[in-house]
This record gives C-alpha cells, structure tokens and sequence, in this order.
C-alpha cells in the first residue's frame, strides 16, 4: 500500500516531528526540485483557497507539475461518475493524489482503490491533518515548543475539522485544552472521549472573555454555514464570537491568535495589527508544510532537503 495521510492519526509524534524539522529547512530554502518529473493531481470537489493554492504553489517550487480541478462540476462526476471511479482513472495519470471531498471519510474510500498515495486536504467535517501539520508548525514557531501549552479552541468545533485534528495531535504533548463553543457547536464526544483516555485535561464553556487570558494559542474558528441542515439553524449561531483588539490587553505576552481560515465575522480587522495575531503567518507556514508532506510520503530524506538534492525516481 502506498503511503497515504488520511488522518492526522496515521502520523506517529516522531513522524510528526520530523515532518516539523523538514519543513524548517523548507522555509530556509523553499524552492528544490526534488520532484522533478512527478504529475501531482489536485482534486478539490469543495471550495479552497489556502489548502489548493498553498499544494499547488509547493508542487510548482519542488519541481513537479499539478492537474486537477478546483471544482468537480466541469468533470465526469457530473455525470454520476463515482468517486471510486473517479480515483482510479485519476491515478492512472499520477504519482499522487491531494483531494478535498464534502463527504466524512471521502479520503479513506480513495486511498482503499488508489495505486498511488492520497493525501486528504480535508473530508467534510472530519479530518484536515495537512492543516494540523502546518498548525503545530505555526505554534512551533511562535512557542518555540509544543509542550505543556494551553490551547483554547472557540468556535465551531462541532464541524471544524481542523479542531478535530489539532485536538488529536497536539494530545501527544501534554496540552491542557479550552474548548470555548455554544451548546450546539460544542467538540463531539468521540473527541472527548478520545482526550479522556489519554488523560488529557480539559474545560468546556460557553465565554470567550473566560480563558482568553490565560492561553498561549487562541485557535479562533469560523462557523461553517455550508455544515448546517437549515440556514436557520446557521442564523441562531453564525455570530456567536468575535474577536476584537479591544479585549487582549490582558492576554499571555507569548498569546498567538491563530485561524485556518477563512474568517467571517469572529476576528474583527481590528485585530490584524496586533502582535498577537499569527493568522497570516499561519496560512503561509502551509506552503513549507505541504512541501514537507510530499517529501515525507515519497520518502525524500531530510538529508537530501537540507542539501536541495535532485532526485527523479
Ligand atoms: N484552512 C483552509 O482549509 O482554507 P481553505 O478552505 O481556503 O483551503
């Protein structure tokens, strides 16, 4: 079987790690061409911004070439085609896959009939490990440690797949959790229960004013419309939080607001400018991140990034 990353659980703390360390010297040298002669297909059944662009831009500065599509409407899925099928053509064209899908565990059926490696850019409001990576890289580089670190999700953590594989990742460390949510979006107990056998301490509430002062990383999330059965059911949420330069006159000195983004309404511009905020930083560390799981999955060594060998297998 090929090397896939389904989920931020198919990644041991030490791959993570090492993954962490190669992306180091990718953000030293961005532009290698390890890839050279490698066709990488990007296959975004869900809108993106950050996730395609930043895969596309390290497919392009390692030396390979990208197909795909941004949208599946202009293709054979809209003709009924399946997703299986789907990725069985596709792989007979390329050495790996990236795909965003809306459907929970979209990846997993992939990976299952897929020759080559699928890499999950997110499936619906399960997993977004490639996000996770460049998040403990973010926080890594702002903390200048993961350990023993308070880390106050707020939000939408019902549907916010990022939260599902930070939370999941970063219990490797020692982490004390805040999950800052209202009854309706608060983190599913399979999370929960995942954090309880790890002994993993956390607390639950419904105020962002509560632990804004005592976390190091506040992990803001948008509420997600497209998630919700009814826009009414969107309509009593979508507002719940927001963030304003205002309240972080008491917050930690090292505080990092960070935010996969897309943002709504929940940071207020105002916040932009000051020190605390990362967010930008956090969606560029993603192209050093996704330069460093292409590396990991085709087995290119640190040794070889650090000393930006060509290799064409
Ligand atoms: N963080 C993230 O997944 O952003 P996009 O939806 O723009 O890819």
């Amino acid at each position: 079987m090929p090397k896939s990353l389904i989920s931020i659980g198919d990644f041991s703390k030490d791959e993570i790690l090492h993954i962490l360390d190669v992306a180091k010297e990718f953000e030293k040298n961005r532009e290698q061409n390890f890839l050279a002669g490698k066709v990488i297909a990007c296959l975004f059944f869900e809108p993106s911004t950050r996730t395609r662009l930043s895969f596309e831009a390290a497919v392009n500065r390692l030396g390979a070439r990208v197909i795909g599509f941004p949208d599946s409407r202009n293709t054979s899925v809209s003709k009924g085609e399946t997703l299986e099928d789907t990725i069985r053509i596709v792989s007979n064209y390329v050495d790996m896959i990236v795909m965003r899908h809306p459907m929970e565990g979209a990846a997993e059926i992939a990976a299952k009939v897929s020759p080559v490696p699928v890499v999950n850019a997110g499936d619906g409001s399960n997993q977004h490990p490639t996000q996770t990576l460049l998040d403990m890289y973010s926080i890594m580089q702002t903390q200048g440690r993961l350990d023993g670190l308070t880390i106050n999700m707020v939000g939408d953590l019902k549907y916010g797949r990022t939260v599902h594989s930070l939370s999941e990742a970063m219990s490797d460390f020692s982490p004390k959790y805040v999950f800052t949510a209202p009854d309706d979006l608060k983190m599913p107990s399979k999370y929960l229960k995942y954090l309880d056998s790890k002994h993993i301490p956390y607390e639950e509430t419904a105020s962002l004013e509560e632990h804004l002062n005592d976390c190091d990383i506040l992990y803001m999330t948008r509420v997600q419309q497209e998630r919700f059965p009814s826009k009414e059911d969107y309509d009593k949420v979508k507002d719940v939080y927001e963030l304003h330069a205002s309240m972080l006159s008491g917050v930690k000195p090292n505080m990092k607001i960070l935010h996969p983004l897309p943002r709504v309404n929940e940071i207020a511009y105002d916040v932009d400018a000051n020190p605390h905020a990362y967010y930008i930083q956090q969606a560029g560390n993603g192209l050093y991140a996704r330069e460093a799981i292409f590396s990991h999955v085709l087995d290119i060594s640190i040794d070889d990034v650090i000393n930006d060998n060509t290799i064409i297998k």
